[in-house]
Protein backbone atom coordinates (compact mmCIF):
# COMPACT_ATOMS: atom_id res chain seq x y z
CA UNK A 1 0.00 0.00 0.00
CA UNK A 2 1.44 3.67 -0.91
CA UNK A 3 1.56 5.94 1.95
CA UNK A 4 -0.62 8.95 1.86
CA UNK A 5 1.09 12.21 1.48
CA UNK A 6 -0.07 13.46 5.30
CA UNK A 7 -1.00 17.13 6.44
CA UNK A 8 -0.60 18.50 3.23
CA UNK A 9 -4.04 18.97 2.12
CA UNK A 10 -6.80 21.10 3.36
CA UNK A 11 -9.18 18.21 4.47
CA UNK A 12 -12.95 18.58 4.77
CA UNK A 13 -13.73 18.42 8.51
CA UNK A 14 -16.17 15.74 8.07
CA UNK A 15 -14.93 11.99 7.22
CA UNK A 16 -16.47 11.03 3.88
CA UNK A 17 -15.14 8.26 2.13
CA UNK A 18 -14.96 8.07 -2.17
CA UNK A 19 -17.80 7.19 -2.75
CA UNK A 20 -19.54 10.24 -0.96
CA UNK A 21 -20.48 7.41 2.37
CA UNK A 22 -20.88 10.02 5.67
CA UNK A 23 -18.76 8.09 8.07
CA UNK A 24 -20.28 7.94 11.49
CA UNK A 25 -19.45 4.70 13.18
CA UNK A 26 -15.99 3.51 14.51
CA UNK A 27 -15.40 -0.29 15.68
CA UNK A 28 -12.82 -0.27 18.24
CA UNK A 29 -11.11 -3.68 18.93
CA UNK A 30 -9.65 -3.43 22.27
CA UNK A 31 -7.70 -7.13 22.03
CA UNK A 32 -7.01 -10.11 19.99
CA UNK A 33 -7.27 -12.38 22.44
CA UNK A 34 -10.23 -14.08 23.69
CA UNK A 35 -11.65 -16.91 25.99
CA UNK A 36 -12.98 -19.08 23.89
CA UNK A 37 -11.50 -20.43 20.69
CA UNK A 38 -15.25 -20.51 17.82
CA UNK A 39 -14.08 -22.81 15.48
CA UNK A 40 -15.25 -20.19 12.65
CA UNK A 41 -13.34 -16.99 14.29
CA UNK A 42 -9.80 -18.43 15.17
CA UNK A 43 -8.37 -21.19 13.42
CA UNK A 44 -7.74 -25.13 15.58
CA UNK A 45 -4.23 -24.33 16.47
CA UNK A 46 -4.98 -20.61 17.75
CA UNK A 47 -2.82 -17.55 16.03
CA UNK A 48 -0.21 -15.57 16.93
CA UNK A 49 -1.23 -13.32 20.08
CA UNK A 50 -0.25 -9.64 19.87
CA UNK A 51 2.46 -8.92 22.41
CA UNK A 52 0.91 -5.80 24.96
CA UNK A 53 3.39 -2.91 23.08
CA UNK A 54 1.89 -4.33 20.08
CA UNK A 55 -1.22 -3.40 20.92
CA UNK A 56 -2.03 0.05 20.82
CA UNK A 57 -2.24 1.49 24.73
CA UNK A 58 -5.77 3.26 25.93
CA UNK A 59 -4.29 6.82 25.90
CA UNK A 60 -3.22 6.73 22.37
CA UNK A 61 -7.27 4.80 21.72
CA UNK A 62 -8.80 7.93 23.49
CA UNK A 63 -6.82 10.02 21.11
CA UNK A 64 -7.72 8.33 17.83
CA UNK A 65 -11.45 8.32 19.32
CA UNK A 66 -11.21 11.95 19.99
CA UNK A 67 -9.88 12.91 16.43
CA UNK A 68 -12.71 10.55 14.84
CA UNK A 69 -15.27 12.58 17.00
CA UNK A 70 -14.38 15.41 15.86
CA UNK A 71 -14.31 14.05 11.85
CA UNK A 72 -18.07 13.11 12.75
CA UNK A 73 -17.63 9.68 14.45
CA UNK A 74 -21.10 9.58 16.57
CA UNK A 75 -21.12 5.86 17.53
CA UNK A 76 -18.82 3.80 18.95
CA UNK A 77 -18.73 -0.12 19.42
CA UNK A 78 -15.96 -1.54 21.29
CA UNK A 79 -14.84 -5.06 20.26
CA UNK A 80 -12.15 -7.18 20.11
CA UNK A 81 -11.19 -10.51 20.47
CA UNK A 82 -13.32 -10.45 23.70
CA UNK A 83 -12.79 -6.91 25.32
CA UNK A 84 -13.98 -7.91 28.48
CA UNK A 85 -10.13 -9.68 28.80
CA UNK A 86 -8.50 -6.75 28.49
CA UNK A 87 -7.35 -4.94 32.10
CA UNK A 88 -8.64 -1.46 32.95
CA UNK A 89 -11.40 -1.65 30.22
CA UNK A 90 -13.92 -0.29 32.48
CA UNK A 91 -11.69 2.73 32.79
CA UNK A 92 -11.64 3.07 29.07
CA UNK A 93 -15.08 2.40 28.86
CA UNK A 94 -15.69 5.35 31.03
CA UNK A 95 -13.02 8.04 29.58
CA UNK A 96 -14.76 7.29 25.82
CA UNK A 97 -18.73 7.78 27.46
CA UNK A 98 -17.27 11.13 28.44
CA UNK A 99 -15.95 12.27 25.37
CA UNK A 100 -18.47 14.67 24.09
CA UNK A 101 -19.91 13.73 20.60
CA UNK A 102 -20.23 10.19 21.31
CA UNK A 103 -24.08 9.32 21.42
CA UNK A 104 -23.92 5.90 21.07
CA UNK A 105 -21.69 3.66 22.79
CA UNK A 106 -22.02 -0.36 22.56
CA UNK A 107 -20.03 -3.61 23.00
CA UNK A 108 -20.05 -6.74 21.95
CA UNK A 109 -18.56 -9.70 23.97
CA UNK A 110 -19.38 -13.22 23.81
CA UNK A 111 -20.73 -12.48 27.91
CA UNK A 112 -18.63 -14.83 29.77
CA UNK A 113 -17.50 -11.94 32.13
CA UNK A 114 -20.46 -10.13 31.79
CA UNK A 115 -21.85 -11.47 35.15
CA UNK A 116 -19.14 -10.10 36.85
CA UNK A 117 -18.74 -6.75 34.68
CA UNK A 118 -22.71 -5.73 33.88
CA UNK A 119 -22.46 -3.26 36.55
CA UNK A 120 -19.11 -1.69 36.45
CA UNK A 121 -20.27 -1.06 33.06
CA UNK A 122 -23.32 0.78 33.18
CA UNK A 123 -22.07 2.79 36.01
CA UNK A 124 -18.68 3.56 33.10
CA UNK A 125 -21.18 4.81 30.95
CA UNK A 126 -22.19 1.89 28.59
CA UNK A 127 -26.08 1.12 27.69
CA UNK A 128 -25.79 -1.27 25.44
CA UNK A 129 -24.18 -4.87 24.37
CA UNK A 130 -24.59 -7.11 22.14
CA UNK A 131 -23.78 -10.90 23.49
CA UNK A 132 -22.58 -13.43 20.91
CA UNK A 133 -24.10 -16.69 21.03
CA UNK A 134 -24.79 -19.51 18.71
CA UNK A 135 -26.57 -22.33 20.24
CA UNK A 136 -28.59 -23.19 23.25
CA UNK A 137 -27.50 -26.56 23.43
CA UNK A 138 -24.40 -26.95 26.06
CA UNK A 139 -22.98 -29.97 24.73
CA UNK A 140 -22.68 -28.31 21.15
CA UNK A 141 -21.61 -24.87 22.95
CA UNK A 142 -19.06 -26.53 24.03
CA UNK A 143 -17.91 -28.31 20.64
CA UNK A 144 -18.48 -24.62 18.80
CA UNK A 145 -16.16 -22.65 21.62
CA UNK A 146 -14.20 -25.27 22.41
CA UNK A 147 -15.53 -24.30 26.32
CA UNK A 148 -17.83 -25.67 28.48
CA UNK A 149 -19.61 -21.92 29.84
CA UNK A 150 -22.83 -21.79 27.89
CA UNK A 151 -24.61 -21.19 31.55
CA UNK A 152 -22.29 -18.21 31.99
CA UNK A 153 -23.34 -16.77 29.37
CA UNK A 154 -26.87 -16.84 30.07
CA UNK A 155 -25.90 -15.53 33.47
CA UNK A 156 -23.95 -12.95 31.88
CA UNK A 157 -27.21 -12.37 29.76
CA UNK A 158 -29.40 -12.02 32.48
CA UNK A 159 -27.35 -9.84 34.56
CA UNK A 160 -26.53 -7.28 31.63
CA UNK A 161 -30.52 -7.11 31.68
CA UNK A 162 -30.85 -6.56 34.88
CA UNK A 163 -28.28 -3.61 35.07
CA UNK A 164 -30.28 -1.91 32.93
CA UNK A 165 -28.03 -2.77 29.76
CA UNK A 166 -31.30 -2.86 27.72
CA UNK A 167 -32.13 -4.43 25.02
CA UNK A 168 -29.52 -7.15 25.10
CA UNK A 169 -28.70 -7.94 21.93
CA UNK A 170 -27.69 -11.66 21.00
CA UNK A 171 -25.73 -12.20 17.66
CA UNK A 172 -26.57 -15.93 16.17
CA UNK A 173 -24.22 -16.71 13.24
CA UNK A 174 -26.60 -19.38 11.55
CA UNK A 175 -24.40 -22.15 10.09
CA UNK A 176 -25.65 -25.33 8.32
CA UNK A 177 -25.16 -28.65 9.86
CA UNK A 178 -23.70 -26.83 13.51
CA UNK A 179 -26.62 -24.40 14.54
CA UNK A 180 -29.11 -23.54 11.43
CA UNK A 181 -31.67 -26.18 13.58
CA UNK A 182 -31.80 -23.93 16.09
CA UNK A 183 -33.40 -20.69 14.86
CA UNK A 184 -37.00 -21.14 15.90
CA UNK A 185 -35.47 -21.45 19.38
CA UNK A 186 -33.39 -18.21 19.46
CA UNK A 187 -36.16 -16.53 17.65
CA UNK A 188 -38.95 -17.56 20.61
CA UNK A 189 -36.42 -15.82 23.23
CA UNK A 190 -37.77 -12.19 22.09
CA UNK A 191 -41.52 -13.74 22.95
CA UNK A 192 -41.50 -12.94 26.54
CA UNK A 193 -38.43 -10.67 26.86
CA UNK A 194 -37.21 -7.80 25.54
CA UNK A 195 -34.27 -8.73 24.16
CA UNK A 196 -33.19 -8.41 20.43
CA UNK A 197 -32.12 -11.67 18.81
CA UNK A 198 -30.29 -11.30 15.25
CA UNK A 199 -29.14 -13.57 12.62
CA UNK A 200 -26.10 -13.27 10.91
CA UNK A 201 -25.30 -14.76 7.67
CA UNK A 202 -21.74 -16.85 7.71
CA UNK A 203 -19.38 -15.42 6.61
CA UNK A 204 -15.73 -16.43 4.66
CA UNK A 205 -12.96 -14.44 6.82
CA UNK A 206 -9.34 -15.58 7.20
CA UNK A 207 -7.78 -18.04 5.50
CA UNK A 208 -9.45 -21.01 7.31
CA UNK A 209 -11.06 -23.37 5.22
CA UNK A 210 -13.56 -23.61 7.71
CA UNK A 211 -16.39 -21.59 5.85
CA UNK A 212 -18.30 -23.19 2.67
CA UNK A 213 -21.11 -22.23 0.69
CA UNK A 214 -23.01 -25.58 1.42
CA UNK A 215 -22.76 -23.88 5.68
CA UNK A 216 -23.74 -20.44 4.72
CA UNK A 217 -27.35 -20.03 5.33
CA UNK A 218 -29.15 -16.82 3.30
CA UNK A 219 -31.24 -14.74 5.66
CA UNK A 220 -34.41 -15.65 3.58
CA UNK A 221 -33.90 -18.69 4.63
CA UNK A 222 -33.70 -18.23 8.06
CA UNK A 223 -36.67 -16.19 8.05
CA UNK A 224 -38.41 -18.53 6.33
CA UNK A 225 -37.63 -21.49 9.06
CA UNK A 226 -38.56 -19.01 11.86
CA UNK A 227 -41.64 -18.39 10.43
CA UNK A 228 -42.71 -21.75 10.76
CA UNK A 229 -43.37 -21.31 14.06
CA UNK A 230 -45.09 -18.09 13.77
CA UNK A 231 -45.15 -15.44 10.97
CA UNK A 232 -43.31 -12.15 11.28
CA UNK A 233 -44.48 -8.44 11.46
CA UNK A 234 -42.07 -5.62 10.46
CA UNK A 235 -40.96 -3.73 13.67
CA UNK A 236 -39.09 -0.43 13.76
CA UNK A 237 -35.11 -0.74 13.62
CA UNK A 238 -34.50 1.40 16.90
CA UNK A 239 -31.15 2.33 15.13
CA UNK A 240 -29.65 2.72 11.81
CA UNK A 241 -27.87 -0.61 11.51
CA UNK A 242 -27.88 -3.22 8.66
CA UNK A 243 -29.86 -5.27 10.53
CA UNK A 244 -33.87 -5.51 8.91
CA UNK A 245 -36.01 -5.81 12.47
CA UNK A 246 -39.44 -7.84 12.54
CA UNK A 247 -40.93 -9.38 15.82
CA UNK A 248 -43.59 -12.00 16.50
CA UNK A 249 -47.07 -9.94 16.78
CA UNK A 250 -46.92 -10.26 20.72
CA UNK A 251 -43.60 -10.59 20.93
CA UNK A 252 -41.97 -8.29 23.24
CA UNK A 253 -38.40 -8.44 21.97
CA UNK A 254 -37.19 -7.75 18.04
CA UNK A 255 -35.42 -10.32 15.66
CA UNK A 256 -33.35 -9.36 13.15
CA UNK A 257 -31.34 -10.58 9.72
CA UNK A 258 -28.24 -9.37 9.23
CA UNK A 259 -27.24 -10.04 5.50
CA UNK A 260 -23.73 -9.37 4.58
CA UNK A 261 -23.55 -11.75 1.67
CA UNK A 262 -27.37 -12.37 0.14
CA UNK A 263 -28.04 -8.39 0.85
CA UNK A 264 -25.05 -6.48 1.35
CA UNK A 265 -25.16 -3.37 3.10
CA UNK A 266 -22.21 -1.65 1.55
CA UNK A 267 -23.99 1.21 -0.22
CA UNK A 268 -24.58 2.50 2.90
CA UNK A 269 -21.92 0.99 5.01
CA UNK A 270 -20.86 3.99 7.22
CA UNK A 271 -18.54 2.85 9.40
CA UNK A 272 -14.82 2.31 9.96
CA UNK A 273 -13.00 -0.33 12.27
CA UNK A 274 -9.42 -0.09 13.83
CA UNK A 275 -7.92 -3.10 15.08
CA UNK A 276 -6.02 -3.75 18.30
CA UNK A 277 -2.62 -3.54 16.99
CA UNK A 278 -3.20 0.00 14.99
CA UNK A 279 -4.48 -0.32 11.76
CA UNK A 280 -7.84 1.69 10.32
CA UNK A 281 -9.50 -1.11 8.38
CA UNK A 282 -12.21 0.62 5.80
CA UNK A 283 -14.23 -2.98 4.85
CA UNK A 284 -14.44 -5.94 6.74
CA UNK A 285 -13.40 -7.99 3.62
CA UNK A 286 -10.70 -5.83 2.00
CA UNK A 287 -7.11 -5.58 3.91
CA UNK A 288 -5.90 -2.51 2.55
CA UNK A 289 -5.46 -1.14 5.67
CA UNK A 290 -3.83 1.99 7.41
CA UNK A 291 -1.17 2.10 9.67
CA UNK A 292 -1.96 4.63 12.64
CA UNK A 293 0.22 3.09 15.35
CA UNK A 294 3.49 3.86 13.82
CA UNK A 295 3.31 7.05 13.16
CA UNK A 296 1.41 7.84 16.74
CA UNK A 297 4.44 6.17 17.91
CA UNK A 298 6.36 8.28 16.07
CA UNK A 299 5.08 11.51 17.35
CA UNK A 300 2.25 12.54 14.53
CA UNK A 301 0.43 16.30 15.56
CA UNK A 302 -2.80 15.91 15.99
CA UNK A 303 -3.78 17.84 13.24
CA UNK A 304 -1.53 15.37 11.21
CA UNK A 305 -3.30 12.42 12.64
CA UNK A 306 -7.15 13.92 11.67
CA UNK A 307 -5.53 14.25 8.32
CA UNK A 308 -4.62 10.52 8.14
CA UNK A 309 -8.03 9.66 9.22
CA UNK A 310 -9.22 11.51 6.34
CA UNK A 311 -6.96 9.90 4.09
CA UNK A 312 -7.70 6.59 5.38
CA UNK A 313 -11.54 6.86 4.58
CA UNK A 314 -10.97 8.26 1.10
CA UNK A 315 -9.45 4.11 0.72
CA UNK A 316 -12.68 2.74 1.36
CA UNK A 317 -13.22 0.23 -1.32
CA UNK A 318 -17.26 0.56 -3.02
CA UNK A 319 -17.89 -2.74 -1.30
CA UNK A 320 -16.99 -6.29 -1.62
CA UNK A 321 -18.29 -9.17 -3.79
CA UNK A 322 -18.46 -12.28 -1.48
CA UNK A 323 -21.78 -13.57 -2.94
CA UNK A 324 -20.28 -13.79 -6.50
CA UNK A 325 -16.92 -14.62 -5.21
CA UNK A 326 -16.65 -15.66 -1.80
CA UNK A 327 -12.38 -15.34 -0.79
CA UNK A 328 -10.40 -15.46 1.98
CA UNK A 329 -8.91 -12.30 4.08
CA UNK A 330 -5.62 -12.24 5.50
CA UNK A 331 -7.70 -11.65 8.97
CA UNK A 332 -9.67 -13.73 11.07
CA UNK A 333 -12.80 -12.30 12.75
CA UNK A 334 -11.31 -12.27 16.31
CA UNK A 335 -8.38 -10.13 14.92
CA UNK A 336 -11.02 -7.51 13.58
CA UNK A 337 -13.56 -7.33 16.32
CA UNK A 338 -16.61 -8.13 13.74
N1 LIG B 1 -19.34 -14.75 9.98
C1 LIG B 1 -20.29 -14.02 10.61
N2 LIG B 1 -20.17 -13.57 11.86
C2 LIG B 1 -19.06 -13.88 12.52
N3 LIG B 1 -18.66 -13.59 13.77
C3 LIG B 1 -17.44 -14.13 13.97
N4 LIG B 1 -17.02 -14.77 12.86
C4 LIG B 1 -18.02 -14.64 11.94
C5 LIG B 1 -18.20 -15.09 10.61
N5 LIG B 1 -17.27 -15.79 9.97
C6 LIG B 1 -19.47 -12.83 14.70
C7 LIG B 1 -19.35 -13.24 16.13
C8 LIG B 1 -19.73 -11.97 16.85
C9 LIG B 1 -19.39 -10.87 15.90
C10 LIG B 1 -18.29 -10.01 16.39
O1 LIG B 1 -19.03 -11.48 14.68
O2 LIG B 1 -20.22 -14.26 16.47
O3 LIG B 1 -21.10 -11.91 17.11
FE1 LIG C 1 -13.87 -15.22 20.77
FE2 LIG C 1 -15.91 -14.05 19.58
FE3 LIG C 1 -14.12 -15.28 18.12
FE4 LIG C 1 -15.71 -16.75 19.66
S1 LIG C 1 -16.38 -15.44 17.94
S2 LIG C 1 -13.47 -16.98 19.47
S3 LIG C 1 -16.03 -15.44 21.36
S4 LIG C 1 -13.75 -13.47 19.35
Amino acid sequence: MTKPARGTEKLPDKLVDSFDRRINYMRISVTDRCNLRCRYCMPQQGLDLLSPDQVLHYEELLRIARLAVAGGITKVRITGGEPLVRKGLLEFVSSLSRIEGIHDLALTTNGLLLEKYARGLYEAGLRRVNVSLDTLKADRYARITRSDSLEKVMAGIGAARDEGLNPVKINMVVIRGLNHDEVVDFAALTRDEKLHVRFIEFMPLGEDEFWSREMYVPSDEVKALVEKSQKLVPAKSGGSGPAVMYRFPKGKGQIGFISPISNHFCRSCDRLRLTADGKLRTCLFSDTEIDLMTPIRNGITDEELFNLLHHGTKSKPRGHNMHADPGNTDRYMSQIGG
